[in-house]
């Protein structure tokens, strides 16, 4: 990867202060170039400029990787800022390397983190249009400076000192760095995706001094104000206010997600760049003269992903869903799918990602990003073929949890299924037959999963008090999944040819001990999941009882992160879209509406984040940007406008097109730019009769009132 390069660092305890690496260097005179191209990575998350000028638009470079084993090398194109004379610098922050995760039980792993030094390599090849090249790597011939950024780190924030002048270069030390788990960049580049102008500045009552985005992102604030040299700005940031309308932000925990910047003189413009924080608002404990709304930007920063879904509705408050569900993803994928972007954890947790990646897969193109974070699975997991809680694996001493770990199977097929491609499934199938393995060495009995520990349907609405786990059996769900990974690896074998028949004779055999041992489903998630994964023997008779069973409830969900995902599908694909549309539509707690009524801009970790009488759930778990249960959307897109994919033709090479129109929302108009071309749904209610108007790029089946029609590519209008 690195040919003279070697990695070097400050060799002295630097303490918090980011130090700036340089090289000076002139080009040859008379040798016109034809190509100058850097390569470089950090342990940390660096920044690199050539002459002044920034190089590349990826921010946090090199990104979140299982470092010990891969670490992304990046390459830039730096013609364009060469110059005669020439000074590279590169700036190496703690990033997720070195960031010990404040607040967390301190284990081995985190220790390390702590006490782990930053280093830099990198090397820019010039090549002159004569042929010769001339090769500039790190190495003892670097020197280091103190930079203005006296602190960084992803969960605490920045320190910077725009007075600071820094001193005399220093000379770099080499660094005994790892050259054998370099890999070239992988996944998407993280980037500044999208500017959001402050919507106002205010006090509170408590009188403090607030600036709103109206919209929760994931990033930094960017913001000018014109100073004196070692004037003060202090932010804190939040996601909500309190219900007397101030400042909150207990629930980021230990995460101290400030920013603090000693001005220079005059008009100046500043951003973090080593750091990211999830905020709608922000609080100024000190700025120097007046705050006003133009003198502050949020700058999203996440994964530079395609949009691929669109998703338009003749109702304001499934629009705002919507709008929320995007956001929330856009927040939550910076480079690895992480359950929240603020308070400190931010970790890439497994049964999020599972529950979200087909709603992922379809409103962006996330290919190279999960087959990036896979392969991260692939290297982190247990010698006993387990995978973890979180990925990369901040978390080593965690146990392996069911609807967690099988992220190692749904993840994949889910991508393959989208996309098309079977390289994921080629990639990942010995961690997805690994993982059913792992299961059948660790159960306590033998074709289910017993006796594990498990996160359980975390948050249900049915959990006992006290408990995060909603009420169904921690057995019943994990011998669930048991069968439903070992069904993917059946299939994901099958597309490459593998010989499967173990797994298969195992399915048969779960499937027995399952009807065995489960006789009766007594929640909603254990209905939903007999129903969604085939185990019940009665399919219909389950969504029967299941839809009795909600009107029971008050026709309300009591699910959480295990049977939210397939809870509408399992009412609608057996004869009660219906009530599938009144629980999407239901405005009053629980609901995906609820949170709407509290000026929600993304989804929520808990359906009552913030409770009818305005309080807060808790301080201790409650994320107001979760995108779990914004897996909802793949709903909106197969059901309700019924694009989806046909499991036979994968990548949409050919699809099924079958709507569920309901009058209570008007019309609805979804998109979906697939591997194969364009398709198209839209409905809309004109009195009794509904219109459909379908465009498919693809052959088609569109089904309209229970009739089939295949259908070449084209338009076509049904009346019903
Ligand atoms: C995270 C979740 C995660 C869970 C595991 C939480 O702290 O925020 O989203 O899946 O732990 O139960």
């Amino acid at each position: 990867m690195f040919k003279q390069a070697k990695w070097i660092n400050t060799g002295l305890p630097t303490g918090d202060v980011v130090p700036e690496y340089r090289r000076r260097w002139q080009l040859p005179e008379g040798r016109p170039v034809r190509a100058a191209t850097l390569r470089v990575t950090a342990l940390g998350v660096y920044e690199a400029a050539l002459n002044g000028q920034r190089v590349g638009e990826f921010v946090l470079a090199p990104g979140w990787t299982s470092y010990d084993t891969r670490l992304q090398v990046q390459e830039y194109d730096v013609t364009g800022l060469l110059s005669d004379e020439n000074l590279l610098t590169c700036r190496v922050g703690k990033g997720w390397y070195a960031s010990p995760m404040p607040g967390w039980k301190d284990s081995p792993d985190k220790q390390r983190r702590r006490v782990r030094q930053t280093a830099l390599i990198a090397e820019l090849t010039v090549s002159f249009e004569d042929g010769g090249a001339v090769v500039i790597p790190t190495d003892e011939r670097w020197n280091w400076v103190e930079s203005p950024v006296r602190f960084s780190e992803i969960y605490d924030g920045e320190v910077y000192d725009a007075s600071f002048a820094a001193g005399e270069p220093k000379p770099c030390a080499l660094f005994d760095g790892p050259m054998d788990c370099l890999i070239p960049q992988e996944g998407e580049e993280i980037r500044e995706m999208e500017r959001v102008a402050a919507k106002s500045v205010f006090s509170t009552p408590a009188g403090d001094l607030l600036v709103d985005f109206g919209q929760e992102v994931t990033g930094w604030v960017e913001f000018t104000v014109d100073a004196h040299a070692g004037d003060e700005v202090r932010i804190l940031h939040g996601e909500v206010l309190d219900r007397d309308g101030n400042f909150y932000n207990e629930n980021y925990r230990s995460a101290k997600a400030e920013l603090r910047y000693t001005c220079r003189e005059g008009l100046q413009i500043w951003h973090p760049g080593l750091t990211f924080f999830g905020f709608r608002y922000i609080k100024l404990d000190a700025f120097p003269g007046e705050a006003r709304p133009e003198q502050f930007t949020a700058v999203a920063v996440y994964s530079n992903l395609r949009r691929t879904g669109e998703v338009h509705t003749g109702h304001a408050g499934i629009n705002q869903l919507i709008s929320n569900i995007f956001w929330g993803q856009k927040g939550n994928f910076l480079d690895v799918p992480t359950d929240c972007p603020q308070r400190d954890e931010r970790l890439g947790w497994t049964g999020d990602a599972q529950v979200f990646v087909r709603a992922a897969s379809l409103n962006y193109d996330v290919e190279r990003f999960f087959a990036k974070w896979l392969r991260d699975m692939t290297a982190d997991r247990f010698p006993s073929g387990g995978v973890g809680s979180v990925i990369p694996n901040y978390l080593p001493e965690d146990k392996c949890s069911a609807a967690w770990g099988d992220a190692a199977t749904i993840c994949p097929w889910t991508i393959y299924q989208t996309y098309g491609d079977p390289g994921i499934l080629r990639a990942q199938f010995e961690t997805m037959a690994g993982w059913v393995d792992y299961i059948t060495s660790a159960t306590t009995t033998p074709n289910l999963w017993t006796g594990g520990t498990h996160f359980a349907d975390w948050l249900g609405l049915d959990a006992p008090s006290g408990s995060y786990k909603g009420s169904s059996r921690e057995d019943f769900i994990a011998s669930a999944f048991y069968f439903y990974s070992t069904t993917l690896v059946i299939k994901a074998g099958r597309v490459l040819g593998e010989d499967v028949s173990r797994f298969e004779a195992l399915r048969e055999a779960i499937a027995r001990a399952f009807r065995e041992t489960f006789a009766d489903y007594r929640t909603q998630t254990e209905h939903i999941l007999a129903i969604h994964f085939g185990l019940a023997e009665d399919i219909q008779a389950t969504a029967d009882a299941l839809a009795a069973l909600i009107e029971r409830d008050g026709v309300q969900m009591k699910t959480g992160f295990v049977g939210t995902p397939y809870l509408l599908h399992a009412l609608s694909d057996h004869g009660h879209a219906d009530l599938a549309w009144t629980l999407l539509l239901r405005e009053q707690y629980p609901s995906w509406l609820y949170p709407i009524s509290r000026g929600a801009t993304t989804i929520w970790e808990h359906w009552d984040g913030i409770m009818e009488d305005g309080g807060f759930w808790s301080a201790d778990m409650n994320s107001f940007n979760h995108y779990a249960y914004g897996s909802v959307i793949d709903w909106i897109y197969e059901k309700a406008a019924g694009i989806r994919h046909d499991e036979a033709h994968p990548g949409f090479s050919r699809a099924i097109i079958a709507p569920n129109p309901d009058p209570r929302l008007g019309w609805l108009d979804v998109s979906l730019e697939t591997r194969s071309g364009r398709i198209s749904s839209k409905w809309v209610f004109q009195g009794d009769s509904v219109r459909y108007d379908i465009e498919t790029a693809v052959p088609a089946q569109i089904v309209i009132d229970g009739r089939q029609y295949d259908v070449a590519p084209g338009v076509y209008t049904f009346w019903r």
